[in-house]
């Protein structure tokens, strides 16, 4: 019998159910919430369940703690992971190095318990430091590289669109560009390929708008910890949100998706964003498109800040 998607989200906290929200309003598939803290993904779960009536879907919710009722998933999308803490007696961050630590191992086991139930399933990260994480769910699922990527450019993209169509005052669909490299302040907008309308950017803005405008970019994720006292969800669920849609329907989109680079852009073995194609099975193409050297230059350095936490694993 024809079966409808299957979607897993790990981690229920804000991403992942505001995820879980979002793929069932626009009919992706079945969802199932796993999270380690007991109630959580079930409570979430029957809540949205409850929404079902009155917004008028027909997927179905399962909240869990457990891994066997994600078995056979279409798409995976672990969000699983802790944030970047103050501690309360020094008053100082969780470190860099500590964080990688800490979530590598809950990503990694995340990853084991997945992949052994859901061969087939095109795995998702959201969990930072996110092009690191994506190193570690290829290594411990065993999956091609194809079948594992990472959600950071659709949602810097999304920021740099926003401010864009803000600042003119046209509407968001008529904004078109990307953000490439890794997921931090050292992420690449690329004027040169934006445009608006179809008109190049740089014919509408000066630029010393659009350098303002990439440094918000750049700082889009902290600009909303400094509001709110910890990180945005709907942005970042909206935009995993579309990358599954792209692969449930095989739409093909265009997005711009951490991926494994073997050759492209001149890497070897690093996850970087990079335009993809992202249909059925994971990663169908990625394009190359041709940069400035002054864009060049700026992805080398988001290359090397990868790199630097990715040296830090123990693969
Ligand atoms: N297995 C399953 N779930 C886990 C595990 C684990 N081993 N460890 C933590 N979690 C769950 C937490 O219980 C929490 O509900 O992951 C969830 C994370 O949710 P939030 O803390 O609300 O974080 P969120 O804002 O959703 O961000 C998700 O995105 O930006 C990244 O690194 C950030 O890992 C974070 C992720």
């Amino acid at each position: 019998m024809p079966r409808r998607n299957k979607i897993t989200v790990v981690g229920a906290g804000n991403v992942g159910a505001t995820m879980a929200h979002w793929a069932v309003q626009k009919h992706l598939g079945d969802v199932v919430l796993v999270d380690i803290k007991e109630g959580l993904p079930q409570g979430k779960a029957l809540d949205l369940s409850e929404a079902a009536p009155v917004m008028g879907f027909d997927c179905t919710l399962t909240g869990t703690n457990g891994y066997d009722e994600t078995a056979d998933s279409d798409v995976v999308v672990i969000t699983a992971g802790v944030p970047r803490r103050k501690d309360p007696e020094t008053g100082e961050f969780t470190s860099r190095d500590d964080l990688v630590e800490i979530n590598r191992k809950i990503v990694g086991s995340v990853t084991r318990e997945i992949a052994g139930r859901s061969p087939n399933a095109v795995l998702i990260c959201v969990s930072n430091p996110l092009d690191a994480m994506c190193h570690v769910m290829l290594a411990e699922s065993g999956f091609p590289k194809e079948r594992v990527i990472g959600m950071a450019g659709v949602l810097d993209t999304a920021r740099y669109k926003y401010f864009i169509s803000e600042k003119l005052g046209v509407s968001v669909d008529d904004i078109h560009g990307m953000v490439l490299g890794g997921h931090g302040d050292t992420m690449v907008p690329v004027p040169s390929h934006t445009s608006v309308g179809g008109i190049p950017l740089t014919e509408l803005m000066d630029s010393e708008t659009i350098d303002k405008i990439i440094h918000r970019t750049r700082k889009g994720g902290g600009e909303i910890v400094g509001l709110l006292g910890y990180s945005g969800y709907y942005a970042p669920a909206a935009s995993v949100c579309a990358m599954v849609e792209s692969v449930v329907r095989d739409r093909k989109r265009v997005l711009p998706t951490a991926c494994l680079l073997n050759g492209e852009y001149g890497y070897e073995n690093l996850y970087i964003g990079v335009p993809a194609v992202l249909g059925k099975a994971g990663v169908e193409k990625i394009i190359e498109m041709k940069l400035g050297d002054k864009e060049k230059e700026m992805l080398e350095i988001s290359a090397n800040a990868v790199r630097d936490v990715v040296k830090l694993l123990p693969y």
